[in-house]
Parts: C-alpha cells; structure tokens; sequence
C-alpha cells in the first residue's frame, strides 16, 4: 500500500480516535445510568463500549470501505482486505464503569503484519499519542522519547494481569522485578501502559495474555521512538493474542530476562 494513502489514514484517524473519545466521555460523565453486562471474570462491556465501535466503525467504513475491522466488541467484518483497523473502543473498561480516569481508545492499521498506524486518546487527560511507522511518535504533537534509563530500579513498569494470564507466571515476574529493585503499576489500561512506555514516562510494560486491539497501537509507538517489542504478530497473535512486551532501549535486556523470569 502506497505511503500516501496511509498517511491519509492516518490524518483522517487522528480526529476520529478524538472524536470517539468525546463520546465515550459523555457516558463517563453519566455512568450511573449506563447499561453494563459481564463478559467472563473481571471482563465487563457497557452499551457505551458497544456505541463507540459501532460510531467507529461507520465512520471508517465511509472513509476507507475497502478497509476490514476487527473490534473487540464487534470482531471481524471484511477479512478478506489489505488493510486493517484493529478498535479498541474503551481499553481500560473496569476502570471506565468505576469513574476511575486510565481508559482511552485505541485503534490501530495493519497492512500484511506491519502496524503502520497506532493511535490512542485518553479524553480524561486530553492525551492524542499518535505513531505512524517509519515516521516517528507524538504525544499531543510533540516527538516522545523513551526512557533513557539502564537499569530496572531507576523507574516504573507496567505489570499487567486479568484472568486470561497464568498466576504462576506473573508472580514469577513480579519476583524478578522486585529483586531487581523494581516497582510497578497497573493502571488498568494496557494501551496506555503501553504508550507510557513510548512517552518514557515507564521503562517497559509486560502481561502474559493479551489481544491485540489492546496492544497493537501501544507497540507501534514504541517502535517509533526507538524501544523495543516481541513480535507480538506472531503465532496468530492477531486472532488469538500473546504475551506483550515492551521496552525503553537500555531496559530491553531486563525486560527480556523478566519474560524468561516468567516461562516465557
Ligand atoms: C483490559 C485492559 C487491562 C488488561 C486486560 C485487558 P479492557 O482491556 O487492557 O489493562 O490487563 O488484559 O483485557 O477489558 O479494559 O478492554
Ligand atoms: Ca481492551
């Protein structure tokens, strides 16, 4: 696909993904009267998740209708394209329900397993972290940077779980960090967590189990800014998810030796 016509995708998604933040925000504001089912353990879906794919979707299907989709609460329509946008509408969802403010949006493209575009925007802190591959990373419009730290015990790392990891393995991952004179958080939204990593704000990010509209954006920027990722593509990590791992450039090695940590 011509360099152009992603660029145009990516011009036109950066006010989408902003636009469809704005109306999650309306039900955030208004979350004593939102509609909200359990989709397994400790995984909720609210009519406000449902309605900002759905506005997602429309409008990206009157932009670019050749274009396939993959959402999460949606999954495939038009498989059979060269490129497609994977939707995240609310990451961060149990945080979203509890008014609590780490959720945003994420969508990413993908054309042949390359992530050419990654784009997230988190309404409550009015944060647009955008990537475009071959092209550099923006947090608000300014380049981002990734940590410039060496070792584990100069920052934080995301540490991700829910009920699709192994217990086993992120206890064991949550050991190597400590030991290592790490700390972590988990702020409920692997998108953003992700991100964080890009914007050098977290020296790297792990979860055992992950989808892919949860990550894809994330690993795009920080590939942009010059950190490292696992192939997340991989195995059918698209259809199926992986683990996810990401790193500032100096971390990469602690960050792999946590993973091995893990099992991995
Ligand atoms: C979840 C969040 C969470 C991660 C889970 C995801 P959701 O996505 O990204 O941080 O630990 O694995 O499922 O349910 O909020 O869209
Ligand atoms: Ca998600």
């Amino acid at each position: 696909m011509l360099d152009q016509s992603i660029n145009h995708r990516f011009q036109a998604a950066q006010v989408l993904v902003r636009d469809a933040g704005l109306y999650a925000l309306q039900w955030f504001r208004n979350l004593e009267s939102l509609h909200t089912e359990k989709k397994g353990p400790q995984d909720w879906v609210s009519e406000a998740d449902r309605e900002v794919e759905k506005m997602i979707q429309k409008r990206l299907k009157l932009m670019f209708p050749e274009d396939g989709f993959f959402g999460e609460e949606s999954g495939f329509q038009q498989k059979d394209s060269e490129g497609l946008w994977v939707v995240d509408p609310i990451d961060g969802t149990s945080c979203f329900l509890k008014g609590l403010p780490s959720w945003c949006v994420s969508m990413a493209y993908v054309v042949e397993k390359e992530i050419e575009i990654g784009l997230i925007y988190a309404p409550c802190t009015d944060e647009l972290f955008a990537a475009h591959r071959g092209n550099g990373a923006t947090l608000n419009g300014r380049p981002m940077r990734p940590s410039k730290a060496t070792l584990l015990s100069e920052g934080i790392v995301g540490l991700g779980y829910s009920p699709k990891s192994s217990i086993e393995a992120t206890q064991k991952a949550f050991a190597y960090l400590f030991e290592n004179g790490g700390v972590y958080h988990d702020i409920g939204s692997a998108a953003l967590m992700i991100a964080y990593v890009a914007a050098g704000r977290y020296l790297g990010c792990y979860e055992y189990q992950i989808n892919s509209w949860d990550c894809l954006a994330g690993i795009c920027m920080v590939r942009e800014t010059g950190g490292w990722t696992n192939d997340f593509l991989a195995k059918d990590g698209l259809h199926s998810g992986n683990p996810v791992l990401a790193a500032a450039p100096d971390i990469k090695e602690s960050m792999l030796n946590l993973f091995r940590a893990a099992g991995h």
